[in-house]
C-alpha cells in the first residue's frame, strides 16, 4: 500500500459498508489498466459469493456512493464488476506535497523488530569467490531495506573459520614451511606468508585430501586439535585469520558492503558444550557409523531428511554444529525476532536440518523466526555457475577488477580530471555489478553478462547513474532560478502525470521488497521511476520555459525525483555520481 491506495481503500471501504457490505472489500490498488482508471477495486467480484449477488450490481451500488467524491475526476464500473478510479490532478499534487514534505518520502515504518541477518559468509584461508558475491550484495541490501522500514538490524558476516578447510590449510602450511613443523605452540608465532600463498595452498591441500587418505586424516585431526584450542594450531590459526580478514575487509570495502559484526563459526565454540549436553540430556544424540547424530525426519516428510551430523568419530565438530551453537549465541546476545540466512539455495538441506534440530531440541526461544533466504547462482554463458576462461573458480577480487576495468573503458571519453574519472569508473562498475544481480529475483539463477550490465540503456546500473547525473546537470544549469519557494502545479502532460503517480507509489516497492526479502522490487521501481522521468524530460523544455510557476514546479519535481532515485539506489548499495 502507499499513501494513495491507503486513502482510497478507506473511502471505497466506507462505500461498501454504507451499502451493507464488509468494508474490507474496499481494497483499492494501482490499476494495471491505466486506460480505464489509475486505481482499481475488485471487491465487488470478491464479495459476490458471500452476498450471493451479481458483482455488477454490487459495484454499481458502491459506485453511486463514490460518484460525487470530490477527489475523483472519474469513477466507473466495467464488467464483470471492476470499479475504476481516476484522481483529480489537484489531488495528485496534494499527495505529492505530502511525499515531498515527509522525511521518509512516504515510506511507512513497521513496528520495530530485531533482525539478525547472516550474509557474506566467506571462508578464511580460501579466496572469496563469486558465490560469496551474491550473498554479500543481497544480504547488504536486505539489511538496508529492513532498516528504513524501521527495524533494528544486526548484520553478521559469519566467517567460515572453524571447519575442515582450516585443518587442510594448516596441514599444508606445515609441509610448505619446515620451521612451522617444529613450532610447539610456545610463544607467539609470526607467519611470514602472504595471502597469495594461502590462496595457493588451500586448493593444493583440498586436492591432496581427495587423493591422499593419510593427509586427509591428518588434516581432520588438526581440525579437531584446533577446535580444542591446541596452542600450536590455535596460534597459527589466529595469524591466518588476521591475514585473511584484512584482505576480506578490503574487498568488501570496494564493494561497499558493511557488517555490524565480524563473528565467525569459531565464536560459537563456547556454546558447543552446552549444545551437546542439551542434546544428550534430551536423549536426541545417538551414534551412527561412529559419528554422533540427531534425527530430524518427520513422518509426513515427502523427501528424505537425513540426520544432522553433530560430531565426527574423531571428536571434531561440523558445519551444522557451529550453526546450532551460533543460534544459541544469537538468542542470548541479540534477543532477535527474526534470523535470516542469506545463503545459496544449494544449502537448503543444511538449513532445513539445522532449523529442525533447533526446534526439536528447543535450543532457542519459540518466538524467533528463522529463515533461509536462498539465492540462485550467477551463471556463465554455458548456463553453469560462472567460471574463469580457464575453467577455474573466479576470485571475487579479480571479478571486481575486471568490471571496473571495463567501466573505465566505457567512460574513457569523459573530459574530467583523472581522480574524478577513476571515481566514476568505480561507481559505474559497482553499480553495473550490483544492479545486474539485484534486478533478478534472488531465488533465480541469472546470467552474468558484463556488456549488458555496463550498458547505458535498459535495466542497468549505469542507466540509473546516468539518469541521476542528467538531473544534476539540469539542476546545475538552473542555479540562477531559485525554486525552493515554488509549488507543484498540476501535471501538464500525460508523462508528467505518470511520473508524479510513480513517485506516490514508493512505499509499495519497500513493502514488497521487505516482505519477500527481495531487493528486485526496489530495483524494478527505481528503473520505472527513472524511465518515466526520462520520458517526461524528453518531452518538456524545462530551462527554456518562461512561465516561472511551471519552471519552478518542474525543477522542484526534478529535485524530488533525484532524491528518491538516490534513496532507492542506496537501498541497493549503489552510490551515484555527480556527473558523467
Ligand atoms: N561459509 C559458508 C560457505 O561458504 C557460508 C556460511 C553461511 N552462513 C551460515 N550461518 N551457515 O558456504
Amino acid at each position: 500500500m502507499n499513501i494513495v491506495t491507503n486513502k482510497l481503500t478507506k473511502i471505497v471501504g466506507a462505500a461498501f459498508k454504507k451499502n451493507g457490505y464488509n468494508e474490507n472489500y474496499g481494497l483499492t490498488l494501482v490499476s494495471n489498466r491505466r486506460d480505464l482508471g489509475q486505481f482499481q477495486c475488485n471487491g465487488a467480484l470478491a464479495s459476490a459469493k458471500e452476498y450471493k449477488k451479481n458483482p455488477l450490481d454490487i459495484a454499481n451500488e458502491v459506485l453511486s456512493e463514490l460518484k460525487d467524491n470530490e477527489l475523483f475526476s472519474d469513477v466507473n464500473v466495467v464488467r464483470p464488476g471492476f470499479i475504476n478510479i481516476t484522481l483529480k490532478d489537484e489531488v495528485i499534487v496534494d499527495f505529492l506535497n505530502s511525499i515531498d514534505e515527509d522525511n521518509n518520502y512516504g515510506i511507512i515504518k513497521d513496528e520495530s523488530k530485531t533482525i539478525v541477518i547472516d550474509y557474506g559468509g566467506p571462508n578464511i584461508a580460501k579466496p572469496l569467490h563469486v558465490g560469496h558475491l551474491r550473498s554479500a550484495i543481497i544480504g547488504d541490501s536486505i539489511k538496508r531495506i529492513a532498516r528504513i522500514k524501521g527495524h533494528h538490524v544486526i548484520g553478521d558476516i559469519h566467517l567460515g573459520d572453524w571447519g575442515l578447510q582450516m585443518g587442510l590449510v594448516l596441514a599444508q602450511i606445515e609441509d610448505e614451511l619446515p620451521s612451522i613443523k617444529d613450532y610447539d605452540g610456545k610463544g607467539e608465532i609470526e607467519l611470514n606468508v602472504g595471502l597469495d600463498d594461502l590462496n595457493e595452498w588451500y586448493p593444493k591441500a583440498s586436492k591432496r585430501s581427495k587423493e591422499d587418505e593419510v593427509f586427509r586424516d591428518r588434516a581432520s585431526l588438526i581440525t579437531f586439535k584446533l577446535q580444542n584450542k591446541d596452542p600450536k594450531y590455535y596460534n597459527l590459526w589466529k595469524e591466518i585469520a588476521k591475514l585473511s580478514t584484512t584482505d576480506l575487509k578490503k574487498s568488501y570495502d570496494i564493494l561497499g558492503v558493511e557488517f555490524d559484526k565480524w563473528l565467525g563459526e569459531s565464536d560459537s565454540d563456547e556454546y558447543v558444550d552446552e549444545l551437546i549436553t542439551s542434546l544428550e540430556e534430551q536423549g536426541l544424540l545417538y551414534e551412527s557409523d561412529g559419528a554422533m547424530v540427531v534425527d530430524v525426519a518427520k513422518e509426513d516428510d515427502d523427501h528424505t531428511i537425513p540426520p544432522v551430523l553433530i560430531k565426527k568419530s574423531n571428536g571434531g565438530i561440523l558445519y551444522p554444529t557451529t550453526d546450532l551453537a551460533t543460534l544459541i549465541q544469537r538468542d542470548r546476545d541479540f534477543n532477535p525476532d527474526y534470523i535470516y540466512y542469506v545463503v545459496d539455495n544449494r544449502q537448503g538441506m543444511h538449513f532445513e536440518q539445522v532449523f529442525r534440530c533447533a526446534r526439536k531440541a528447543n535450543l532457542i526461544d519459540d518466538k524467533i523466526i528463522i529463515e533461509h533466504v536462498g539465492f540462485g547462482t550467477m551463471n556463465g554463458s554455458d548456463g553453469k555457475p560462472y567460471k574463469t576462461r580457464q575453467g577455474g573458480i573466479l576470485k571475487l577480487s579479480d571479478l571486481i577488477s575486471t568490471v571496473i576495468e571495463s567501466a573505465r573503458d566505457k567512460i574513457q571519453h569523459l573530459d574530467y580530471e583523472s581522480d574524478e574519472k577513476e571515481l566514476i569508473a568505480k561507481r559505474v562498475g559497482i553499480a553495473a555489478l550490483k544492479f545486474g544481480d539485484l534486478i533478478n529475483f534472488r531465488g533465480k539463477d541469472y546470467l552474468f553478462d558484463l556488456d549488458r550490465f555496463l550498458s547505458f540503456e535498459g535495466k542497468t546500473g549505469p542507466y540509473l547513474l546516468y539518469t541521476v547525473s542528467r538531473i544534476n546537470s539540469i539542476l546545475d544549469k538552473a542555479k540562477e532560478f531559485s525554486f525552493e519557494e515554488s509549488d507543484f502545479i498540476t501535471p501538464q502532460s500525460e508523462e508528467e502525470r505518470d511520473l508524479m503517480l510513480n513517485l506516490l507509489f514508493i512505499n509499495d516497492a519497500f513493502e514488497n521488497a521487505f516482505r519477500e526479502k527481495a531487493p528486485n522490487f526496489i530495483a524494478d521501481y527505481v528503473y520505472n521511476l527513472a524511465a518515466s522521468f526520462n520520458k517526461f524530460y524528453v518531452n518538456s523544455r524545462i530551462l527554456a520555459e518562461e512561465d516561472e510557476s511551471k519552471r519552478g514546479s518542474w525543477l522542484k519535481l526534478l529535485q524530488l525525483v533525484k532524491n528518491i532515485l538516490e534513496l532507492q539506489l542506496s537501498m541497493l548499495g549503489i552510490d551515484t555520481v555527480t556527473r558523467m
